[in-house]
């Protein structure tokens, strides 16, 4: 079961992958993780490229499954949720951020914030108005109408992130945001992704290989050899 400050919480989940299409003895990526994440919180993933954080901030959220274990978000076992269950938890209470963020090509930057809240309910007019006032506090109140190829890739992450919080979701999980921006556009984007977390008190589980990025949250877990241990 969760205590009851948490959002989030994993317990001995197993991964592995088939090694090739023709079989063969499969690949083991998670063993046995142990990992929890409370609300307001933040927790950052590091480990070497191919150690296995994608794999598991996709199990986190319900985005693959698991070969053994249980995750939990908010009260549910979402390990053993259906298709349906699962699109609208994560519709309503994660937000999601990656490397290069994929907006909706043909839409303009207030589109790509305002679908996911009228998907979650919203009205056209308040999904607008809540996708206006987001798309402002992350500084791209002169871009609303651009589409995504009209914007930069700093741009582009900022709405990702404006999108990633106008549902207020409970957790946001981001990987590597800053990964594919120049320093200063990562700074921006790193600052911008904290403030927004604090003040709007979302839980926040972050992959980066960036040292001080990964500082900045309140626990640093460390994967290495297909386990977790928090690093200091
Ligand atoms: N769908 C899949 N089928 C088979 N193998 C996979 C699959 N997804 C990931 N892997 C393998 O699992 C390992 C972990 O992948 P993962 O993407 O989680 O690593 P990562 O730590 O996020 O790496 P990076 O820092 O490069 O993004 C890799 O060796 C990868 O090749
Ligand atoms: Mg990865």
């Amino acid at each position: 079961m969760m205590k009851s400050a948490e959002v989030l919480r994993l317990e001995q989940v197993f991964k592995s992958f088939r090694a090739t299409l023709r079989g063969g003895p499969p690949i083991q990526i998670l063993e046995g993780i142990d990992l929890s994440l409370e609300r307001s919180t933040s927790i950052a993933i590091t480990g070497n490229s191919g150690s296995g954080k994608s794999t598991l901030l996709q199990i986190s959220a319900g985005l693959m499954q698991c070969d053994s274990g249980r995750v939990w978000f908010e009260e549910q076992e979402i390990s053993a949720l259906g298709d349906d269950k699962l699109s609208q938890l994560r519709s309503h209470s994660m937000g999601f951020i990656f490397q290069n963020s994929l907006l909706l090509d043909d839409f303009t930057a207030l589109e790509n914030v305002q679908i996911p809240s009228m998907i979650a309910g919203k009205s056209e007019k308040q999904a607008k108005n809540l996708a206006m006032e987001m798309l402002t506090t992350v500084g791209m109140q002169d871009r609303l109408h651009h589409t995504s190829d009209q914007l930069s890739g700093g741009e582009r992450q900022r709405v990702a992130i404006a999108r990633a919080l106008v549902n207020n979701p409970s957790v946001i999980f981001a990987d590597e945001p800053t990964g594919s921006l120049d320093e200063q556009n990562a700074s921006l984007v790193e600052d911008l992704l904290f403030s927004l977390v604090q003040q709007q008190q979302v839980a926040l589980m972050l992959i980066t290989h960036n040292y001080s990025f990964a500082q900045r949250c309140d626990v640093v877990y460390h994967l290495h050899d297909r386990k977790v241990e928090v690093s200091s």
